[in-house]
């Protein structure tokens, strides 16, 4: 299949590899275009704006930052919209609010395309991995056409319901992860000042039964000289989810007090300037307010 991918950064660069080793003629769009070099080098086809990406596929991926960035690539003035043609299909990929994605599907529509939403779970280490989940809301016809392809990047696919309603999934299951990870970083420092060493602390965890995917590839990183260069998520990235859990708990009426407290963990790695490291970084914070160091 002739497929587009616009947005190549921490994600995009590892889901296009999967799309072309499973055969498929991948042309790719970055706003950085340095980003795109190895990919190229890699079989990558490269295009000059959304535009033409679309002009070249009969399915067009995105995964960017927010819904400022996906509406940019999407109905811009060089966006996917201008150069998709009728009946083709757009997925993006991207963590957002489900309004933003359904008022894009609704344009996608009325130009006589098709547009999903299919966020997806998992991090930079799962999509390697090969074992990230991907949500889609949308057409269902669409969807059982792609199938095949999606589970090309990972081998969890599952068909939520309409649009919009896979990132609505998709921040709830955030908000779990989220929390989840937050809380480990709760329960280390707490076995910790009571006298346990971090490294057994942090494998009586792994191999209790709250262990799960995420803390299992994570979990690591609080120990000494383990926390990667480049994070999987930084506290920006990660807060940007936190931040539409806590708005969606609003605005649905649908309380999250558990989302607010993790965010104010959130907000003090901003406050102490770690916040450009993985967000399990958090860990720290409660070691600070616990006298730890
Ligand atoms: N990292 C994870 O573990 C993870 C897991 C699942 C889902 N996600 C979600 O996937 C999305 C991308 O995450 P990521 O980790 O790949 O982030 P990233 O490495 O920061 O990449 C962000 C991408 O968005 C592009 N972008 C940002 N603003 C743009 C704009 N105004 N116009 C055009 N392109 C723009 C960037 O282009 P430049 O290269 O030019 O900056 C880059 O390609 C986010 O919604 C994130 O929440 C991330």
């Amino acid at each position: 299949m002739n497929i587009g991918f616009v947005g190549l950064g921490a994600m995009g660069e590892l889901i296009v590899p999967r799309l072309m080793r499973a055969g498929h003629q991948v042309t790719g769009w970055n706003r950085t275009r340095a980003k795109a070099e190895s990919l190229i080098a890699q079989g990558m086809r490269w295009a000059d704006t959304p535009h033409h990406v679309a002009e070249q596929s009969e399915l067009v991926f995105s995964i960017v930052t927010d819904s400022k960035a996906m509406k940019a690539v999407a109905l811009g003035p060089d966006g996917v919209i201008s150069g998709l043609k009728r009946g083709g299909i757009y997925v993006d990929m991207s963590t957002i609010e489900p309004d933003a994605s359904r008022e894009v599907a609704a344009q996608f529509a009325k130009a006589g395309c098709i547009m999903l939403d299919g966020p997806l779970s998992g991090s930079p280490v799962t999509v390697v991995a090969g074992n990230a989940s991907i949500m889609i809301g949308g057409d269902e016809a669409a969807y059982e056409k792609i199938k095949p392809v999606l589970l090309a990047i990972g081998p969890k696919v599952t068909r939520i319901g309409g649009n919009g309603l896979a990132c609505q999934m998709k921040i709830a299951v955030n908000l779990l992860l989220m929390v989840e990870v937050i809380c480990f970083g709760e329960a280390v420092a707490l076995a910790e000042k009571g006298g346990v060493a971090r490294d057994v602390a942090l494998d009586a965890m792994l191999k209790s039964v709250a262990a799960s995917p995420v803390l299992g590839y994570r979990g690591p990183f609080i120990l000494d000289g383990k926390m990667p260069e480049v994070p999987l998520a930084d506290v920006t990235l990660q807060q940007k989810d936190m931040l539409l859990a806590l708005n969606l708990g609003r605005t649905l009426g649908s309380p999250v007090p558990l989302a607010a407290a993790a965010n104010e963990m959130m907000n003090a790695c901003r406050g102490l300037g770690i916040d450009g490291n993985d967000f399990v970084v958090a860990h720290r914070v409660y070691r600070k307010l616990g006298g730890q160091e």
